[in-house]
């Protein structure tokens, strides 16, 4: 994983290159049961370049505390690892380009759970394992199943905490989901998750 790092910061192969101070590689441990992947980073992550440092960063820390989850247990990444140009959308062919990280980070670490934040994020991560893509809002807050190099990989969609700190109550909802990742990660989900929804309230 530390030789991906390295690639990951001497990257080049888009124009986000150009604009970035800093190339974000996903962050913590080896060993990680869960594994967080976010859009791309932000101007902080960009600063630092460290993935979810700035305000969405903070409100994650908290609902992730609130899940009984801890940060340092968790392995955090991005879909694009370096800043779009006044955070726009990472693009097609951005998203193309870095994907093939985030699938080596994935089949090193091999999870019991990726929990991707957002449409963006959660969209690409769904065509890349093969799940069908429905829309974020019928998607999210049930454990899906996909495929990596042949392997099964559960996976549960999420809105991302950006969302959360413009509109609170989608804080509930991630809140709600990340409790679920923590039990499917430990092992003792509530009744059979797969493919069931938790919740029915979507906004
Ligand atoms: N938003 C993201 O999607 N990723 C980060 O690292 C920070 C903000």
């Amino acid at each position: 994983m530390e030789g991906l790092k390295e690639i990951v910061r001497a990257c080049t192969k888009c124009r986000l290159h150009l604009g970035r101070k800093n190339a974000v590689p996903g962050e913590g441990p080896a060993w990680a049961r869960i594994v967080l992947v976010g859009e791309a980073p932000g101007r902080q992550e960009d600063e630092e370049g460290r993935p979810f440092v700035g305000a969405a960063g903070r409100l994650l820390d908290s609902l992730l505390r609130e899940a009984g989850l801890r940060r340092e247990e968790l392995y955090v990444t991005n879909l694009v690892k370096c800043r779009p140009p006044g955070n726009r959308r990472p693009r097609s062919d951005e998203i193309s380009a870095c994907l093939p990280y985030l699938l080596s980070e994935l089949s090193a670490l091999r999870p019991a759970l990726v929990v991707a934040l957002g449409e963006t994020a959660g969209r690409s991560l769904s065509q890349a394992l093969g799940i069908e893509w429905r829309g974020l809002g019928e998607m999210r807050g049930r454990k899906r199943v996909g495929a990596l190099g042949g392997r099964a990989l559960a996976l549960l969609f999420t809105y991302h905490p950006s969302a959360a700190l413009r509109r609170r109550e989608l804080g509930d909802l991630i809140l709600k989901d990340l409790t679920l990742a923590a039990e499917i990660a430990r092992g003792n989900p509530p009744g059979d998750p797969e493919d069931e929804p938790h919740s029915q309230d979507h906004p």
